[in-house]
């Protein structure tokens, strides 16, 4: 589903697109010795459908901390996370876990590969694990997807690091989640390989399907890619660029640091 320009923003009561995600005046701490220290100062956004959608700032500026909150991975302190509607902090844990089951993708900087299961199975797993059917050509056309068909019974240790994180994002895609969060996808990758992460990631968002990606980097030419980047600063988010050109982001980015 194609977003209007008009629609990305936050909602003012005129959008029609529900977000995917919702997050109002999300604040978190964690405990430490001598009082919680606070690392979500309050934060707002929406995420609409269909948009690729990156973060970045500086080390320690709170970007996986949100991203973990967005994803219901983390429990907010204070404020509301929704996802698809739902409000997490309402929900059990068991209805958290199907929530992120049946509707949340993650991708990781470490490709969290099972080191003794082919890309095949390694694909099939999530599917497996909540026992939900997942065809062989489902699985294969994900790793098609990733354009890792010939290695599909190759092991994680036979992969490259490039294409153990293709096969991770073919994990994702074999599942068609509604929303795909990805922490420093490219962190690992050379600049190629990088590269065909973020055309996967960008294509999850571009695919018309109304499907959202929310991509933390510190790469800025990647988080260049996106049609929003967020710069978040000392737990708040502190510019909000919308197609930026990668200067953009890195001047946006200066002024946070
Ligand atoms: N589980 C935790 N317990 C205590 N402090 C934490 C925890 N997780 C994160 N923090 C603190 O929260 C702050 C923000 O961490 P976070 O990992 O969100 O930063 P980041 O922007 O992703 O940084 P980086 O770019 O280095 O990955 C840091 O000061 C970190 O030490
Ligand atoms: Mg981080």
């Amino acid at each position: 589903m194609a977003v209007a320009p008009e629609q990305r923003f936050r909602s003012t009561g005129e959008s029609h697109v529900s977000p995917l995600v919702e997050v109002d005046n999300l604040t978190k701490s964690f405990p430490a010795a001598g009082g919680a220290t606070p690392v979500l100062r309050g934060i707002s956004l929406e995420v609409p459908p269909g948009q690729f959608l990156a973060v970045v700032g500086p080390s320690g500026s709170g970007k996986s901390t949100l991203l973990y909150c967005m994803s219901a991975l983390e429990a907010a302190t204070t404020g509301r996370v929704r996802i698809l509607g739902r409000d997490t902090g309402s929900l059990g844990r068991g209805a958290i876990a199907k929530l992120r089951r049946d509707h949340l993708g993650f991708v990781f900087q470490s490709y969290n590969l099972i080191p003794s299961l082919t890309a095949r199975e390694n694909v099939a797993l999530p599917a497996r694990l909540a026992r939900r059917e997942i065809s062989a050509a489902d699985v294969d056309r994900a790793l098609a997807e990733v354009g890792l068909a010939e290695r599909a019974g190759y092991r994680p240790s036979a992969l490259s690091g490039g294409q153990q994180q293709r096969v991770a994002i073919a994990r994702v895609l074999a599942v068609r989640p509604d929303l795909v969060f990805a922490d420093e996808p490219t962190g690992a990758l050379d600049t190629e390989s990088g590269a065909q992460v973020l055309d996967l990631l960008a294509g999850v968002a571009r695919a018309g399907e109304g499907r959202s990606v929310v991509m933390v980097t510190h790469d800025l030419e990647a988080a260049a890619r996106a049609d929003r980047v967020l710069v978040l600063r000392d737990g708040v988010i502190h510019r909000e660029l919308i197609h930026p050109k990668a200067d953009d982001v890195f001047a946006a980015v200066a002024g946070a640091s």
